[in-house]
């Protein structure tokens, strides 16, 4: 069976700044990951004759892969982190202050909490249809480089993680986790690159 590797884009001046959402570049040390996270590409499927690479339509998971040139890539706009509508590159701390009853609305019910003119996961999560088909139907490996939520969901629907808890599973930033369907189930490694 054909493994999945996920991470999220390198750290960018959106998340030094701890912004949701936005659409900034890497930082110097996202530019770092970029090349590690091909260096790894290169040593872990150098006997793979075939892989793709599955990246969002933004500026930071575009310069994540720009070392990864020996797989064709593919960019699919189902793959654009959770839109955050109005709130989209605030911090956490404006929106709680500029905006309580949100802030509260979605600390309490993160997964079906919907950004005014934004996404909840749960939008996250029906969108994200297409391209488990797409991946379903995969026969090499595939890279994907995608953002926070929609890795949560990813991830959720592989490891067959509770709707509930999806909102809330760990994707630790300049890590890849590989997931492989096995017999005994969904097995995953995880490497720290940075
Ligand atoms: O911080 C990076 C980020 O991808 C934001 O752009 C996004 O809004 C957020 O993570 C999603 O995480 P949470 O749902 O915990 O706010």
């Amino acid at each position: 069976p054909r493994p999945i590797f996920l991470t999220r884009p390198g750290e960018s001046l959106g998340s030094v700044l701890n912004l949701v959402g936005g659409d900034k570049n890497l930082s110097a040390t996202g530019e770092i990951y970029s090349k590690l996270l091909a260096d790894f590409v290169n040593e872990r499927l150098k006997t793979e004759h075939t892989a793709s690479v599955w990246m969002s339509t933004l500026q930071r998971t575009i310069a994540t892969v720009q070392h990864l040139t020996q797989f064709p890539k593919v960019q699919w706009r189902a793959l654009d982190d959770i839109s955050a509508g109005i709130c989209d590159g605030m911090t956490y701390d404006e929106i709680k202050s500029k905006m309580p009853e949100e802030y509260k609305a979605r600390s309490l019910d993160k997964l079906r909490y919907r950004y005014p003119r934004g996404e909840s996961y749960l939008d996250v999560i029906q969108r994200l249809e297409p391209v488990i088909i797409e991946l379903e139907r995969q026969h090499s490996p595939v890279i994907i480089v995608a953002h926070q939520a929609v890795l949560r969901s990813l991830y959720g629907y592989f490891a067959d993680k509770p709707l509930e808890q999806i909102p809330y599973i760990e994707i630790p930033m300049h890590t890849v986790i590989e997931v492989q369907m096995g017999v005994a189930g969904v097995e995953e490694k995880r490497y720290k690159l940075l």
